[in-house]
């Protein structure tokens, strides 16, 4: 143990108190023995910290901080330096706020486009994921602030996000959804990780020994702590023997006694907590020993590598000769997103802006004709012909049209699950009306993740600049103007329709289990497989100019090429290796990204490049030896502009031995690739086991670790009741046009988090009281309630 004195000098109590937060985000301080307290903040974006009421949920205010676009957006400038320097200014801001831990960058893998946190996440594709996670982190823990790569793991739906088991096979959850965490672990160095809400095979994530244990430190050498999300500390006692350190956030007393009692009748070990208590303590007093000098960079220069970042992340997706604008091009401005921006997403991650650009407050500084603005549409779904008139009237005296569209709040937010991928229908209609009129529409469009573009024939040219922050409007107009060229690819596939994907078959899942089973065919990697048409793939960006692709050679460490800017403007290139490999033995995605590199070449010049080969190029989980392999024979390396886009192409030959851990004929569906026919007899084929699946019934009776929105079934009357007041008010709030993130957390929270996250104002003595009415003893219930609400409050007053 590294701090063994110090610990013997700890008694149980003191030991069990260190294992859960003192308040929403600092943990427990003693002074007296240099223990003192550290401060977490959201989040993956900009800092987050709270010093007034605290809350999870981004609801009350935090301290000004610099919005830096989100993870979804920075994905997309495939940029990894980019994302260092923006993990180096998060860091100094938290530094600057005496902030210890940043929560963050989430690197869930983005399974479908509906999830409501997609915008938080980098990719679809879990070698580019994790490439950016691991440079938050090395920028972030540069300042000696700790990094929290969340959320480990198989997060990818938000609704029922504290109950749902994602049911996974060994080899797609190590190949897809762990892979990110690897790298960020490994090359980023985290020295913290943040453990998902949701059970993974049956295993609250918190309390999964193979995940924490076996996989995370033994596998991958991880020496941080590990804390769980704010309310998803389960079991403590089962958290802290499978692992995790920190629960947060404070339960009053009640999670030291339990780990008290848990250690006087031998539930777990006093070896162990003290195993914990040291690898806690070791990352705690490492960066709270640090001298917070505090960072000589202004706000300003952090604006500036927001804008930056914002900038090198815009995709151009078309363009009809009409970008970029010329000087003094005649523009008319259509749209609310450009007199509000919509750059950041809604819940846990929100940050305070210290300034904010909006795209009606710097259009003048640009050398255009500006002529005007029209709002064109509401930002809840309201329909308003006298809206769409003025934009039509603006439309018809302009050349060009300047289109700001998007995804509203309400559309995507932490803690739900959108339904569909349409753009709201006023914002559809306003398209419409516009295109009518003029014949050089540009679309900028705002939205953190994937959205039906169908509409987009009708437009001359499309940017993306997804939520872009804080200086995403600035941004966004050097690139219209030229004054950069966009350079951004897409990190995720841009379907005709959501029903082509696999795993839209049950998604969000319709019970507390989802079953991943489309196994690894994720986005590209099943379009690429059964040769579907999609409307933009994923890698796929365009630019001004033209880069040429020549002279691939191929050695034993990897690939080099020359890429020559043929065009007429400065620009940058990010070039895409894929590895595909035909077999009869192992079930494979038909390319798959094991390499990339941003390269910016001035007009007329050349630059050789070299993606280099690491561990992940050729291998795959070989489930019988439970190992790590590398199967023998040709693999085709495609060197390319997007996935489908392959402009050069070579091949390299890898020995090994090859031990077949499948029956192709029990699992076609995965050779073929068209996973959309796996029955649920043929995913438990490649599970190893059966899943049972478990449909909610009406009149069931509920338990702890059910969902609160779970209630609608319940055999309460007053419990229906009550789920019918929550689900009034999220309507009322989808009408606004605003999320109620209050209720949304609520509806997906469970009762026994509910006991976790009152200060310790409830317990799960309450809660199991609670459960006891819920299911239709009211008086019973009742009776336990009060009982348990006299002996809780007294514990609080009293201590343990
Ligand atoms: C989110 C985490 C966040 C935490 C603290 C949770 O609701 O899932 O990502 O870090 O709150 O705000």
């Amino acid at each position: 143990m590294k701090n063994k004195q110090l610990i013997e000098q700890l008694d149980l109590t003191q030991k069990a108190f260190l294992m859960s937060g003192a308040s929403t985000w600092e943990t427990v301080p003693y002074e007296a023995l240099g223990i003192p307290s550290i401060f977490l903040s959201d989040g993956p974006h900009g800092l987050r910290k709270q010093e007034g009421a605290a809350d999870h949920l981004g609801l009350n205010a935090s301290l000004k901080a610099t919005c830096f676009p989100t993870a979804a957006t920075i994905a997309n400038s495939w940029d990894p330096e980019i994302g260092e320097a923006i993990g180096r200014s998060l860091g100094a801001e938290a530094r600057n706020n005496d902030v210890h831990v940043v929560l963050g960058p989430g690197l869930n893998i983005k399974r479908h486009p509906f999830c409501g946190r997609n915008f938080e996440y980098f990719s679809e594709d879990p070698y580019q994921a994790g490439k950016m996670a691991a440079a938050y982190t090395r920028g972030i823990q540069e300042n000696g602030v700790v990094a929290c790569p969340k959320h480990l793991a198989a997060n990818s739906q938000e609704t029922r996000r504290m109950t749902t088991d994602s049911i996974v096979d060994e080899r797609t959850l190590r190949e897809i959804y762990l892979t990110g965490f690897e790298i960020a672990v490994k090359e980023g160095q985290a020295k913290s990780v943040m453990t998902a809400y949701n059970r993974l095979n049956g295993v609250y994530a918190n309390e999964d020994k193979w995940l924490l244990r076996d996989v995370l430190v033994e596998e991958w050498g991880f020496d941080g702590f590990v804390v769980s999300d704010w309310g998803g500390s389960n079991d403590h006692v089962l958290g802290v023997a499978a692992g995790s350190h920190l629960e947060m956030p404070t339960t009053g007393v009640n999670g030291a006694k339990e780990l008290v009692e848990a250690v006087k009748s031998g539930r777990l070990s006093e070896e162990v907590l003290d195993q914990r208590v040291d690898e806690l303590l070791t990352v705690l007093l490492a960066t709270a020993s640090l001298n917070y000098q505090k960072s000589p960079d202004t706000l300003e220069d952090h604006h500036q590598v927001a804008k930056k970042a914002a900038r090198e992340s815009v995709v151009l997706l078309k363009n009809q000769e009409v970008l970029p604008l010329k000087a003094k091009a005649q523009v008319g401005i259509i749209g609310d997103f450009a007199e509000t921006p919509r750059y950041q997403g809604a819940g846990s991650s929100v940050v305070n802006p210290t300034r904010l650009d909006t795209t009606l407050e710097v259009i003048d500084s640009y050398d255009l004709d500006y002529q005007g603005f029209a709002k064109g549409y509401h930002r809840s779904f309201k329909e308003d012909q006298e809206l769409i008139d003025e934009a039509v009237a603006l439309a018809k005296r302009v050349e060009t049209v300047l289109l700001y569209i998007g995804l509203d709040e309400i559309s995507e937010s932490e803690g739900l699950d959108r339904s569909t991928l349409s753009l709201p229908a006023n914002q559809l209609g306003l398209i419409k009306a516009v295109t009518a009129v003029n014949s050089q529409v540009i679309t900028i469009i705002s939205a953190g993740s994937v959205i039906d573009m169908a509409w987009d024939q009708d437009v001359q040219g499309v940017l993306h600049g997804y939520l872009a922050g804080q200086a995403g409007p600035s941004a966004m107009l050097d690139v219209i103007v030229g004054k950069a060229t966009p350079s951004g690819k897409l990190s995720e596939t841009y379907p005709h329709d959501y029903l082509q994907l696999p795993s839209a078959r049950d998604y969000p899942s319709a019970t507390n289990q989802t079953v991943y089973q489309e196994g690894p065919y994720i986005g590209y990697r099943y379009f690429e497989t059964v040769q579907k048409e999609v409307k933009y793939p994923f890698g796929f960006g365009l630019s001004y100019t033209q880069f040429g692709y020549s002279d691939l050679t191929v050695s034993e460490t990897g690939i080099s090429c020359l890429i020559k800017n043929e065009g007429q403007y400065d620009g940058a290139e990010v070039v895409q290796l894929y590895v595909s490999k035909g077999s009869e033995v192992i079930y494979r995605p038909f390319k798959e990204l094991k390499g990339f590199k941003k390269v910016f070449l001035k007009a007329g010049e050349s630059q050789r490049i070299e993606i280099p080969f690491d561990d992940k190029t050729f291998r795959y989980y070989n489930i019988l030896t439970q190992e790590w392999a590398v199967e023998p024979g040709d693999y085709d390396l495609l060197v390319g502009a997007s996935v489908q886009d392959i402009r050069l192409k070579g091949s390299i030959q890898q020995v090994g031995e090859v031990s077949s851990p499948y029956e192709l004929e029990s699992i076609p569906h995965y050779f073929s690739g068209k996973v959309t026919d796996v029955s649920l007899a043929e995913f438990e084929e490649l599970l190893g086991r059966e899943v049972r699946l478990l449909p909610f019934t009406k009149g069931q009776e509920l338990f702890l670790n059910d969902s609160i929105s779970q209630l609608v079934y319940a055999k309460s009357g007053l419990a229906r009741l009550v789920y019918r007041i929550l689900d009034g008010m999220l309507e009322r709030s989808e009408k606004k046009g605003k999320p109620n993130l209050n209720v949304l957390f609520i509806y997906n929270m469970t009762f026994r988090a509910v006991g976790k996250m009152t200060n310790g104002m409830a317990n799960q003595d309450m809660m199991e009281a609670v459960l006891v009415m819920v299911n239709g003893r009211f008086w019973a219930g009742f009776g336990q309630l009060v009982g348990a609400f006299r002996r809780n409050r007294k514990l609080q007053k009293r201590g343990i």
